[in-house]
């Protein structure tokens, strides 16, 4: 396969298990490009590409622009905080703006589950979820997973242990479908409070016990809370969710076997994890920072092949 069967990325659920394939087939080639003393390609040179973000972000929106520069497209940037949707324009109407500048792909993050996907049905252009709400965020698990089969060797059969607050979890949601489609082991870890119910029927099982977890899996992702999405107190404080929830170098240390340690950032250091254990090589939260740049590159290169450029 050759083609990925979408149209637009707007979640891991709509991707087949070889569109994952292709595309870290993609960005393996990417990686070594972004390993040369020249990184820069011509993939991209007659594409026009908008960066949309109606929510905060660091990572994300660094990683997609340095993607698309190093492809060769031409970027333009929109952060919602200086924009005019302050004085009541809407998403469509911005959009159509934007559109009308002759846009071939647009990369959106909004604080709405289904934004990205409305967005698809009403403009004519390629569109990337860059994080909806607390819907989907694609290629952040996409990384997440590369990194993994980077660091083992393998994603299939894989244990991994998703911890925080997966209730509000847009990461957790993401990289489920994305672990469980290339067969690795899903095990989610976190307060009753923040773990949706029935979750269970998405396949995975739910371990409420932190030690245990870890005991159970070869890696870890720990979430950060999202207090920005939470309107009521899920936990009587943030010291208790790390006592019960935060992991730590002792904690880690008293494992009976090495476990590989991930975060999606940004990190809330001493909360959900230790600065020692950030900080330390049992970490490959830079790792996947790192690879997020040649995922973005290959999702952008895989979607441009899609568009008519006569
Ligand atoms: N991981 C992630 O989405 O980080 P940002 O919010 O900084 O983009």
């Amino acid at each position: 396969m050759s083609s990925l069967s979408v149209d637009h990325v707007l979640g891991i659920k709509d991707l087949t298990k070889e569109d994952l394939e292709l595309i870290f087939k993609t960005a393996d080639n990417f990686k070594d490009v972004l390993n040369r003393p020249i990184k820069k390609v011509p993939s991209l040179r007659d594409i026009t590409v908008a960066n949309l973000f109606f929510e905060n972000s660091t990572r994300t929106r660094l990683s997609f622009e340095l993607a698309e520069k190093r492809l060769s497209a031409d970027v333009i940037n929109f952060s919602a905080a200086s924009s005019s949707v302050k004085k009541g324009e809407t998403l469509i109407d911005t959009v159509n703006n934007i559109l009308a500048m002759k846009v071939d792909l647009v990369v959106m993050r909004h604080p709405n589950a289904g934004a990205a996907q409305f967005l698809s049905k009403n403009v004519d252009a390629r569109i990337v979820n860059a994080g909806d709400g607390a819907h989907e965020h694609p290629t952040q698990a996409l990384l997440d997973t590369f990194s993994i089969r980077e660091k083992l060797g393998k994603v299939k059969g894989v244990k991994v242990l998703i911890v925080g607050d997966i209730l509000h979890s847009r990461v957790a949601l993401s990289n489920i479908f994305a672990l469980q489609k290339l067969g690795a082991e899903v095990k989610l870890c976190g307060p009753r409070t923040l773990m949706p119910k029935h979750i269970e029927s998405l396949g995975v099982k739910v371990e409420y016990d932190l030690r245990k977890g870890l005991e159970w899996c070869d890696v870890a992702n720990m979430l950060r809370i999202q207090l920005e999405r939470q309107d009521i107190k899920y936990f009587p404080s943030l010291r208790e969710y790390t006592m019960m929830y935060g992991l730590d170098l002792e904690l880690l240390n008293s494992l009976s076997k090495k476990i590989v340690i991930m975060h999606p950032g940004p990190i809330n250091r001493g909360v959900e994890i230790s600065s020692d254990i950030a900080d330390s090589e049992h970490a490959i939260i830079l790792d996947q920072v790192e690879n997020g740049v040649a995922i973005r590159m290959a999702v952008l290169y895989l979607l441009a092949e899609k568009i008519d450029r006569q």
